[in-house]
Formats: structure tokens, sequence, C-alpha cells
């Protein structure tokens, strides 16, 4: 039987607010790293990503990928200790938000995500689904990573909304 096709077609006469996930194997920390700078060519300022995975599965080597596809020297991108948030200073400025740290959602408040998300920043959350949902914003791109091997990841990419939605079928369509 042939293997069910991996990239799903948007119909255009379809207003689809939410996408199914679309499905995509990397098969070495370069793959990962590629396809966040093919994501990151096409990011605007105020777009959010949600990251989701476990420990090792690959998100800070996607935000080093996206940093790179927006200009950046993909270099300043790290995993800190104590920071929850750090800005990288580019074409476009990056808010990279690690909540692994995160104790209890209430801290939130005091780490000034808020700000971040107003609409000036590019926003990639690491440990998205450590936050509450209320503090997702109506429109973002999801990406959940999973393990398949040692060098082997899958990503599952879902849009959440109309522009989250625009920027996944640019990002497709560049991948094909
Ligand atoms: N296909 C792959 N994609 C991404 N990373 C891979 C892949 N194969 C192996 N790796 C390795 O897995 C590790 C992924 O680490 P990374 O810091 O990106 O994960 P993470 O999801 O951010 O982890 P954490 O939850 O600790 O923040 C790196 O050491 C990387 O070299
Ligand atoms: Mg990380």
């Amino acid at each position: 039987m042939p293997a069910p096709p991996t990239v799903k077609p948007f119909p255009d006469h379809m207003a689809i607010e939410q996408t199914e996930p679309w499905t995509l194997a990397l098969a070495s920390p370069s793959q990962t790293e590629n396809f966040g700078s093919t994501i990151g060519r096409r990011l605007q300022k105020g777009e959010v990503i949600a990251l989701v995975g476990e420990l090792g599965s690959g998100k800070t080597t996607f935000v080093r990928g996206v940093a790179l596809g927006t200009g950046l020297d993909p270099h300043v991108v790290s995993s800190p200790t104590f920071t929850l948030i750090q800005e990288y200073f580019g074409p476009l400025t990056l808010a990279h938000v690690d909540l692994y740290r995160l104790k209890q959602s209430e801290e939130l408040a005091d780490t000034g995500l808020a700000e971040y998300l107003n609409g000036d920043f590019v926003v990639l959350i690491e440990w998205a689904d450590r936050m509450p949902d209320a503090w997702l914003p109506d429109d973002y791109l999801s990406i959940h990573f999973l393990h398949t091997g040692k060098n082997a990841r899958r990503v599952q990419v879902q849009a959440i909304g109309p522009r989250s939605h625009g920027l996944l079928r640019a990002v497709m369509s560049d991948s094909r």
C-alpha cells in the first residue's frame, strides 16, 4: 500500500482556520535547522510559534534555523539557565522564550511575555505547553517535535488562525 501523503492540500475555497497537522521527517540536526530557516525567511513581525516536545527533541535547533532565516547570526541562540526570555535584534526582533523552568503560570505575568506578544516581535516559545492556553494569541503556528531515532525527529506543524495558515502555506510551497 502506498504511504499516505505527508502534505495535505489546502483548497483555496475553504476558509480554514485550523489546519490539519503537516508532518515532516527531519533526519539530522541540519535538516531541522534548514526547516527553521525556511520558516524564518517567511516570518513577519507579530508572528508567534509555539514549540512543544520533550527534552532534546530539537526545539532550540529549530530556533537557531529560524534566526538564520530571519537574517540573524544563529550563534546568538542559546538555552540559558536562568532567563526565560531572550531577545535577538536583527532585521526582525526575535523573542526566544523557554518555559522549561517556569514553576507556576503566575510567574508568566512577571516575565514581560505579554509585551513580547504585542505585535512588535516574532515570538518563539519552547515548552509552550507549560503556559495556560489563555496566554496564547488567537493566531499562531504550533510545532510538535517527536523523537523517532537518534538523529531522527518528526515534526507536526499546525496553523491556528488565518495569518499562520498563510504562513504555513507559503512555507509548504517553499519546501516542495
Ligand atoms: N534531526 C534532529 N533535529 C534536531 N536535533 C537533533 C536531530 N538529531 C539529533 N539532534 C540532536 O538533538 C539535540 C536537540 O537539542 P535541542 O537543544 O535542539 O533540543 P530542545 O528540544 O531544545 O531541548 P530542551 O527541551 O532541552 O530545550 C541536539 O544535540 C541535536 O544535535
Ligand atoms: Mg531547547
